[in-house]
């Protein structure tokens, strides 16, 4: 056997099969692009999918890839195999070979047999193959090629049928399965049974389409779709029996013993959590750099879901704080030299990772809390089972794990109702998994039969509705050749009623790459007549499913019927309001990237007529004098008038020219390139260079202006920049202008005084604010002095209670500390209004203390008239109330009181 290190059997794989004529293409994204059936990319057919469907034409019909892909939702679901199986991971590299509707098994069965045998040398008494229970034609194939009968064995669907997902390309497969074990006591019983026995390929012949209702549709053409475990494959080759031996997996386990300063025996005792917790390492990273950030629902979720999952064996394993950055490194310097968008993302992969982790620590503080509290009540009724809602509660809101939940409660000696709470789990699942489901179903159902139809009769291309977007025509004359009203296909609809029409072309674009759809009219208006004979408002443009473009609206004058002669008109002046906000996008785009840096990518536009909003990768707030100087920046670009250049191009060579292509985008072979500010020598860049479908203005300088109106956070990581441009900036302007003239006014200044004016006017007004406090002082004192003379005598003793007017306690306080310096030995109490509340501060001398007098007591009880309460010390004592009516009876009573309190 060859020995060949992961880095050189990818390379090895994709040279082999170049050699044979496909076309090597890459990765595709984590996140499948325009596929709601499907969460994560779980298989290198996936971005295939409508080239087997015969939905998309590609340049070629072989490829081969290595695709990255995740294996922790839907049908192909590992994450609960991971740690303690030696080969399963949630994210792995699949090596694959496709054909469409080009060869078939013969020649996936010998390019498989020749790579593993001839060149990479696996024994042939090692391997064995297993085929589909009704396909002869496998099973005789692989006996020509030279395998022993008794190797080629036969299972059933569960074994030896693939399909992506519920929905989608499938058919039957064979797969080649290699024994690692004791060759003495090698059988075909332990195939698809013992770990033994690894499954290292998957050839699948590609035959039918699957529908949501179980029905099989053959494809238009059969095809091949393979795929192998690069890490699988690497086991073997390195001779390890796990693939965490292998060079993919071992320096990330090192590194995870290394940084706990563990040793062998500790990793040992431990394999199943350093294993979840490189494997997990390994995801995050390609999750996080394919644009997935950690958040509360669908992919976000996992990621923050496989992440916490990280954290939470790292910490049984022993670390106090956020490590998986660290690990996250590794992956990064292993990985990056062929997945190159790594090292360029580094430091906000890096960042994110960190800041999740602690995110769930705080989580964690407050989730422990909460089980702490409910632990304390079932203590109390006795009980010691954790309810299977209760758990259910800490993993949906807190992001607990039930064995996490389960620890703390066995350190209390609870247990938990861990099948309650896989019930409530399951339903949850269920809801969402329906939910999505329906949906699907629902939308497409009509439009894919109303599609079919309008095939079948000709009255459209067979390619499907043809746009016409790019002539940046404003109207076009066409034919009505669909209506949908009430959610089914009609012949006519009337005057009031909701359609959805379809045309054979449309000049109305369709909301895609955050462009929003175009607006218009659908009319027909012969010469020489008076009033038309239909005419429908559009209000938004859809591309239901693929090859069928709806115009949605409302029949707004006469009828219209299947057939009739119709002219499209979109909205012309919105429609440039459009595309001056998406090119001043792209603009933004490149400056944000010039100013704060490379790892600025675009998370998710939206471009209106009115504004646009551009939300990027980046950990921190955007600084105010940063906005300025990206807006200054931006501005400079568009008075530079750059031609904005489109043209068609392959993806690789884009790509290889450094276009921006954006997450989870789903580009064909053939895309679009959108550039301007092109250097002029040679290898120069273009300022801007995106992949992108939509439409722009012809230069940059007919953006006409640039103004941001807002910077803010929208998620862990990514930031929000709202703009407007053209008429809105003018208007914004303008505005501003005008407040900034009326203010001027107001203050009696020029407009560029404003400034000074305001700060002037400030520092008056605090002047005065001084001024106002002294004066208020000297006057609660002098009228002081006239309260003095309704002191009364109690068993000799000088007591004075009287209302005053106070702005607040301190005053009252100021005003009792006076009136007792002045009457010298005596009892002064004070009352106010405050804020609508009686108030009462109440002073004693220290004399009078001594014999008794109590000014906490006193003011307590007297507040108790005035509907409250309050206390202090025995000298000075402050109470307050809410029925500021009773004040003057409250202060009545004091001269009595201090009687009754001399007596006892
Ligand atoms: N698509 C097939 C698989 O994932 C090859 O196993």
């Amino acid at each position: 056997m060859k020995r060949l290190s992961t880095n050189e059997i990818r390379q090895q794989f994709l040279d082999y099969f170049q050699s044979k004529g496909h076309e090597i293409v890459e990765s595709s994204s984590l996140v499948p692009a325009n596929d709601p059936t499907l969460m994560f990319t779980n298989a290198g057919m996936v971005q295939f999918k409508d080239a087997f469907l015969g939905l998309e034409k590609r340049a070629y019909r072989r490829a081969a890839t290595s695709q990255k892909v995740m294996r922790v939702s839907g049908k192909h679901n590992d994450l609960e195999n991971v740690g303690p199986s030696p080969r399963h991971h949630t994210f792995f590299e699949m090596l694959g070979n496709f054909s469409f509707g080009d060869y078939f098994k013969r020649e996936a069965i010998a390019y498989a047999w020749d790579l593993l045998v001839n060149q990479w040398q696996l024994p042939v008494e090692r391997l064995w193959f297993s085929v589909y229970e009704d396909d002869d034609e496998a099973e005789r194939l692989w006996i020509e090629t030279g395998v022993s009968p008794d190797r080629v064995l036969r299972f059933g669907k569960k074994d030896n049928w693939w399909s992506m997902g519920d929905t989608g390309p499938c058919g039957p497969n064979s797969e080649i399965h290699f024994y690692w074990g004791d060759l003495a006591t090698q059988t075909a019983a332990g195939v698809n049974q013992d770990d033994e026995y690894l499954e290292i390929w998957n050839l699948v012949f590609m035959q039918y389409d699957q529908k949501a209702s179980g029905e099989l549709v053959p494809l238009p053409a059969t095809g091949v779709d393979t795929g192998a475990g690069l890490e699988r494959i690497a086991s073997i080759l390195q001779g390890t029996d796990n693939d965490y031996d292998t060079d993919a997996f071992a320096p990330i386990m090192d590194r995870i013993q290394g940084l706990l300063g563990a040793d062998a025996a500790h990793r040992a005792a431990n394999l199943f959590r350093y294993r979840a917790v490189a494997d997990h390492s390994r995801a995050i990273t390609f999750l996080i750099a394919d644009g997935v950030l950690p958040g509360n629902e669908g992919r976000s979720y996992v990621v923050r879901m496989i992440l916490r999952r990280a954290a939470r064996f790292g910490k049984l394993l022993g670390f106090d704080g956020p490590f998986l950055a660290k690990v996250a490194e590794v992956v990064i310097g292993q990985m990056g030299g062929h997945y190159t968008d790594l090292p360029k993302k580094r430091d906000f992969i890096l960042q994110t990772i960190t800041d999740e982790e602690e995110r769930f620590r705080r989580t964690l503080t407050t989730g422990l809390a909460l089980l702490d509290t409910v632990m304390d009540r079932l203590a109390g009724e006795q009980v010691s089972v954790i309810p299977g809602d209760q758990a259910f509660f800490l993993w949906d809101t807190y992001g607990f794990p039930i064995d996490l939940t389960r620890d703390v409660a066995a350190e209390r000696g609870f247990t938990v109702d861990e099948a309650g709470f896989r019930v409530l789990l399951a339903e949850q699942k269920e809801k969402s998994r329906a939910s999505v489901q329906d949906k699907v179903a629902q939308d497409v159902g009509v439009y894919a039969q109303l599609l079919a139809q309008l095939q079948a009769d000709g009255l459209v291309p067979n390619s499907g509705v043809e746009q016409r977007i790019y002539e940046n025509l404003a109207e076009i004359d066409s034919v009505v050749a669909g209506i949908i009203r009430n959610g089914a296909i009609a012949q006519e609809a009337h005057s009031g009623d909701e359609v959805e029409i379809i045309l054979p072309e449309t000049p109305f674009y369709v909301e895609s790459g955050g462009q929003i759809g175009d607006t218009g009219e659908i009319y027909y208006f012969p010469e020489d007549t008076e009033q038309p004979v239909f005419v429908v408002e559009v209000r938004d443009t859809r591309r239901r499913i693929p090859g069928l473009i709806t115009h949605i609206g409302k029949v707004t004058q006469g009828s219209v019927r299947v057939g009739d002669p119709a002219t499209a008109a979109i909205d012309t002046e919105r429609r440039w309001d459009i595309m001056r906000n998406h090119t001043a996008t792209h603009v933004l785009h490149a400056v944000l990237r010039e100013r704060l840096g490379s790892h600025v990518h675009q998370a998710g536009s939206l471009v209106e007529p009115n504004r646009l909003r551009f939300d990027f990768t980046h950990t921190q707030a955007v600084p105010k004098e940063e906005l300025a100087e990206i807006e200054r920046r931006a501005n400079e670009i568009i008075l530079e008038n750059y031609a904005v250049k489109t043209r068609w191009t392959s993806h690789k060579r884009a790509v290889e020219e450094g276009a921006m292509a954006l997450f989870g985008e789903k580009y064909g072979d053939e895309v679009r390139v959108v550039s301007f500010g092109e250097a002029e020598d040679e290898d120069g860049r273009s300022f801007s260079m995106e992949l992108c479908g939509g439409t722009h203005v012809d230069s940059t300088a007919e953006i006409g202006g640039f103004r941001v109106v807002s910077e803010g956070s929208v998620a862990a990581g990514v930031r929000r920049i709202e703009v407007v441009t053209g008429r809105g900036a003018e208007t914004l302007t303008e505005q501003r202008l005008r407040t900034l003239e009326r203010v001027a006014d107001t203050l009696h200044a020029k407009p560029d005084e404003v400034e000074s004016a305001a700060r002037a006017l400030q520092e008056q007004n605090q002047q005065l604010q001084r001024e106002l406090a002294q004066l208020r002082h000297k006057l609660a004192q002098q009228n002081s002095g006239a309260l003095l003379d309704q002191a009364v005598q109690v068993n000799g003793i000088k007591v004075l209670a009287v209302p005053v007017e106070a702005a607040d306690a301190d005053s009252m306080r100021q005003m009792t500390d006076w009136l007792r310096g002045r009457l010298g030995s005596s009892v002064v109490v004070v009352g106010a209004v405050v804020n609508e509340k009686p108030q009462l501060v109440a002073a004693v001398t220290p004399d009078l203390v001594k014999r008794g007098v109590h000014a906490g007591n006193l003011v307590r009880d007297a507040a108790k008239l005035m509907g409250g309460g309050g206390g202090g010390r025995p000298d000075m004592a402050q109470a307050g109330g809410k029925d500021a009516s009773k004040l003057a009876e409250a202060l009545a009573t004091v001269p009595a009181w201090v009687e009754k309190s001399l007596e006892n």
